[in-house]
């Protein structure tokens, strides 16, 4: 299986992406590192204990970045409400376990050294921890196996027209990681805009227990702040973080270019965005460094049935 650690800001889709992961056997998660974004640190690192407990994953939860590098805002209420995982309904129980002593970038580190060439980081959050990891230690970027991440966007943003919500978060974190030489996979909004969480995928995790189902709940809540903006016509919700996992699982439903790409971090309009670029070269001439597999293209009805899954099992634990 492929060894992973799920670096997150839970998050309802990064609870649907840890939750793919735990249920399948393509993937073992060797640790789950916490970071602001979607909410507070506190709040993250708590909802990912409550993740591990109530779904009973065996799994150190490290906690990371309390604040981005440089970059200042509120952290956002209005995507995952004030907790960072608000239900519909039903939430995951209170837990009483606690992060582990070693903090994220540590426990990052510590687990490349100890087996070179075999970890892949998942970032689905904000990537404050990577860079840190990597401004530690540069050499990082060679020992990890690769970097596989939900951020940017070759195309349009959601915080800002041009920037997606987890480069824009941190974009001098993401930068370095861009710049890092470290294998990079991308699934950016251009890609996970085409994927859908639709009633009827929600319904069918409702159907899989009778009872209290918080992961139906959660989703709920999840695809209704989606609605809210998007429209409540809307078939469903895109799955941004679980993208990156369902790629280690199934990499033949997605189609990746190798492209050259950047993070912008100047003042202005343009403040974390991803630069794609997508201009074609006389390959004589070509002397770009193509630094990103940028996932461009996703059968969504195969993703959906990856995906799915993972939620129902998680609904009958
Ligand atoms: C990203 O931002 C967060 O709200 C989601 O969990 C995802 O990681 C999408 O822009
Ligand atoms: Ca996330």
């Amino acid at each position: 299986p492929h060894r992973i650690i799920i670096d997150c800001d839970p998050g309802h889709d990064d609870m649907a992406a840890i939750l793919l992961a735990a249920s399948h056997p393509a993937i073992r998660i060797e640790a789950i590192t916490t970071v602001c974004g979607n909410a507070s640190l506190e709040n993250t690192t708590r909802n990912a204990l409550r993740i591990v407990d109530a779904f009973g994953l065996d799994v150190p939860v490290h906690a990371g970045a309390v604040l981005p590098l440089l970059h200042r805002y509120e952290f956002p209420a209005a995507f995952h409400g004030p907790s960072g995982m608000d239900s519909a309904g039903v939430e995951l129980p209170q837990t009483e376990r606690k992060a582990d002593a070693v903090g994220a970038v540590e426990a990052i580190i510590a687990k490349a050294d100890a087996n070179p060439g075999e970890i892949s980081l998942v970032v689905i959050g904000p990537m404050t921890n990577v860079a840190l990891a990597l401004a530690l230690r540069p050499d990082l970027a060679q020992k990890l196996k690769q970097i596989v991440f939900m951020g940017g966007s070759a195309t349009e943003g959601n915080v800002t027209p041009a920037a997606e919500f987890n480069t824009w978060a941190d974009a001098e974190a993401a930068r370095i990681v861009f710049k890092s030489g470290a294998k990079l996979v991308m699934f950016g909004l251009n890609l996970t805009h085409q994927t859908l969480l639709s009633r009827a995928d929600i319904a069918e995790v409702r159907a899989a227990v009778s009872g209290d189902n918080p992961v139906a709940d959660i989703m709920t809540f999840y695809c209704g702040t989606y609605y809210a903006f998007a429209g409540e016509d809307k078939p469903g919700a895109p799955l941004h973080d679980p993208c990156a996992v369902a790629w280690l699982i199934d990499p033949s439903i997605f189609g990746i270019e190798q492209l050259p790409g950047e993070v912008i971090i100047g003042d202005g309009p343009g403040y974390g965005q991803t630069l794609i670029d997508f201009r074609p070269q006389d390959p004589r001439h070509d002397t770009r460094v193509k630094n990103v597999g940028v996932a461009m293209t996703v059968d969504a009805r195969r993703f959906t049935e990856l995906v799915t899954p993972g939620l129902i099992w998680g609904a009958k634990r």
